[in-house]
């Protein structure tokens, strides 16, 4: 990362996109090094890439991208370790952009719903197409809502926490279940 942010030190755009989900629950997991793995590529990948990356974006008044997830607003069981992990990289990228703002450097949080990826293969609800999630940049605020799902679990949090809440505490991934 170091060696990266050094060879291009003219940057004005950071993506933050890489992560991984293991399908796994929090507490009832059966593999406990999922939740770690996680924490480590969804949280601690994030964060080091924007310390690395932050110099530069200060010296070019960027953009940082942090590509979370509707699971950082919500509990779903059959991913628990994931929701965690995006939930603490939503807070981190809160934080940064307090931190950034006085720098003049936006700091963008985009959570969409599922998107049709190599990630989402075993999901078969609700998709977008990354495009989408490029047109919503353009014009959006600062925490961006990708697709129906995503937007109407943000219009559903705000107005009933605790019934939203429920409900996803209630889905279940039955080729998940499965493993
Ligand atoms: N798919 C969805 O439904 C969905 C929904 C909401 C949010 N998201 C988020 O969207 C982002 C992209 O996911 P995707 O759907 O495109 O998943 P994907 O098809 O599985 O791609 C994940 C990408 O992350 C990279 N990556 C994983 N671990 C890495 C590491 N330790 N270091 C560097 N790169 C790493 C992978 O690189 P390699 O190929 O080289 O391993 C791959 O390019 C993720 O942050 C994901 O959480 C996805």
């Amino acid at each position: 990362m170091a060696q990266a942010a050094a060879t291009v030190g003219d940057v004005t755009l950071l993506i933050n996109n890489a992560g991984i989900n293991r399908l796994e629950r929090a507490i009832l997991s059966r593999d406990a090094t999922a939740v770690r793995a996680e924490m480590e590529v969804n949280y601690f990948g994030t964060l080091s890439m924007c310390r690395a990356f932050t110099p530069a974006l200060i010296a070019n008044r960027g953009v940082v991208v942090n590509m979370l997830s509707i699971l950082a607003r919500v509990g779903l069981p059959m991913m628990g370790s994931l929701c965690a992990s995006k939930a603490a990289a939503l807070h981190m990228t809160e934080c940064l952009r307090a931190e950034l703002a006085e720098h003049h450097v936006r700091v963008l949080g985009v959570l969409p719903g599922a998107i049709n990826t190599d990630m989402s293969r075993d999901f078969p609800r609700l998709k977008l197409s990354v495009t989408e999630v490029f047109a919503a940049l353009a014009n959006g605020p600062d925490e961006v809502y990708v697709g129906a799902m995503a937007q109407s679990v943000s219009v559903g949090l705000a107005a009933d926490r605790d019934a939203v809440q429920k409900q996803f505490a209630g889905y279940l991934l039955t080729s998940t279940e499965k493993r």
